[in-house]
């Protein structure tokens, strides 16, 4: 699709659809004004009639009105003008754009980013509505033989600003949520591919496409390279897999050399059948989605290369299936990190912190700004949080809030939650440095604790995203999450918006 931005009265378009917002009850907003005095209070009549109250996310599509140069005007729904936030401009703008693609409006002029939000600038208002229209067109029906053919799908967005003098930061905006929705369809398509489809081996195969396209650098290692670093803990959760591990070193570097780097770690596990530890049959399948964290990651670093952030970026992949093969690790297995703590695997389902903190000591080496690594890390998340909120931890407060801050400004939310050392007890082995689960109670933060072992160089954050990465149900599929987060981060370390 392709998007544009201008600024002008609704009433002169040329298109085949000008967007209008009507606040509840029947309150016209001021483009919607324009538009009826031109048409000589059309719309006032049909609002006074009850046809559109207004209610959020409702529609009303209107041809031939009088006074307008555009062959349709479609009336969205804005709610109650008190209540109108981030979520409800959100909504409006998804109703609209879902309306635009079904009724066969090949364009349309959108003048609902005129709307004022609270505390949100133009600049918010313009990335926010590419975002959630290319989130609205997205489609996965790679494997559908036949495909769910729009009639005559939505070719062109317009984005209306009030004035002038917002055009310049709105174009800037544009190509800015451009970027990021790239980055979060790149990390949905990678999330929604089947595991015999993306493996470990297919992974690296994508960051490599990637790496030519965007000019980036890219590294693979091999299982043979795992074995001379040391990396004892990822290949000790690949040993029971016919799929080769794969640990991807991709790199954006967008400043100069003597700027350290941010390093994003994505766990990438293709399937987890939890192992010798093997997981009940009902929703195994889901489990394709254990490498969100990685297609997180590298939907992340996509988008921060397309917007040619000044700013030096590493993303790391440890890229594994977890497979309950004759060679997997067994419970009581005791393994070597690449830190040289040794690890008591009690139970083979604990695997991501097994291939994470093998990247997380690897991440040294790059002499890091700080480190945020993303995983759908445990159940305990998502029975803690449920699918709104990831999970954040972190041991520095000031990047702790800068996320946290990164996600409520991107709507991408996350939640802070403890990392105190009383919790580290639970990881108690008595053959080994540690054992790698803390047992039922604060499952997520054991977890946590687990990568704090190996982060003690640097300033780190872990976003457990095993809540927030997917969604089941009738509408099953990956969210790209939390890609509007950390690209939101990353504008901002950059100097790109305050
Ligand atoms: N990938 C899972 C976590 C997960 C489970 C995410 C369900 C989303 C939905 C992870 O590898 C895992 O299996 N974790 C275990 C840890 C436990 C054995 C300590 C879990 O959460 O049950
Ligand atoms: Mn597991
Ligand atoms: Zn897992």
């Amino acid at each position: 699709m392709e998007f544009s931005i201008k600024s002008g009265s609704p009433e002169k378009q040329r298109s085949a659809c000008v967007v209008v917002g009507v606040f509840e009850p029947r309150k016209l907003t001021l483009p919607a004004e324009l538009i009826d005095n031109a048409a000589r209070g059309y719309l006032s009549d049909i609002i006074r009639r009850g046809d559109m109250e207004g209610k959020l996310g409702s529609t009303l599509l209107l041809h031939n009105v009088p006074g307008t140069l555009c062959d349709r005007v479609l009336l969205v729904g804005l709610g109650k003008e008190k209540e109108f936030r981030e979520k409800e401009y959100c909504s409006a703008l998804r109703a609209a754009v879902k309306t635009l693609n079904e009724t066969g409006s090949f364009d349309g002029v959108v003048f609902l980013t005129e709307t004022g939000v609270k505390r949100r600038d133009v600049g918010w208002r313009i990335r926010q509505a590419a975002l959630v229209a290319q989130e609205t067109v997205y489609r996965f029906d790679r494997f559908k033989s036949k495909k769910d053919e729009v009639r005559r799908p939505l070719r062109k967005l317009t984005f209306a600003v009030e004035r002038r003098n917002e055009l310049a930061p709105a174009e800037e905006a544009l190509a800015q949520g451009l970027a990021i929705a790239d980055g979060v369809s790149f990390a949905k398509n990678l999330g929604n591919l089947p595991g015999n489809v993306c493996t470990p081996t297919y992974l690296a195969e994508q960051a490599l496409e990637m790496s030519k396209d965007l000019g980036l650098e890219c590294q693979v290692l091999e299982r043979a390279d795992l074995e001379t670093l040391g990396m004892g803990a990822l290949l000790s959760v690949a040993r029971g897999s016919h799929q080769p591990p794969k640990f991807i070193v991709l790199q954006h570097k967008g400043a100069d050399a003597s700027q350290k780097p941010v390093v994003l770690v994505g766990k990438g596990i293709t399937f987890d059948t939890g192992g010798i530890s093997l997981k009940p049959a009902p929703e195994m399948d889901e489990m394709k989605y254990d490498m969100c964290g990685a297609a997180s990651v590298l939907g992340t670093i996509r988008a921060a290369a397309m917007m040619k952030l000044p700013i030096n970026l590493v993303a790391l992949v440890p890229a594994s299936e977890n497979m309950p093969g004759g060679a997997a690790s067994k419970p009581g297995d005791i393994v070597t990190s690449l830190s040289g703590q040794t690890v008591e695997i009690l139970n083979t389902d604990a695997e991501g912190r097994l291939v994470l903190c093998d990247a997380l000591t690897y991440a040294e080496r790059f002499e890091p700004e700080v480190v945020v690594d993303v995983a759908t890390l445990t159940g305990a998340c998502v029975i803690a949080l449920g699918h709104v909120a990831s999970g954040l931890f972190a041991n520095n407060e000031t990047l702790a809030r800068e996320l946290l801050t990164s996600g409520e400004e991107a709507f991408d939310r996350a939640w802070h939650m403890p990392l105190w050392d009383d919790y580290q007890e639970q990881l108690k082995s008595p053959f080994a440095d540690m054992a790698n689960i803390g047992g039922r109670a604060a499952g997520s933060i054991t977890a946590a604790c687990f990568l704090s072992r190996f982060t003690k160089k640097y300033d780190w954050a872990h976003l457990d995203i095993a809540g927030t990465a997917w969604k089941s149900g009738a509408d099953k599929g990956a969210t790209g999450r939390p890609v509007p987060l950390l690209a939101h981060f990353l504008l901002k370390r950059a100097g790109k918006i305050d």
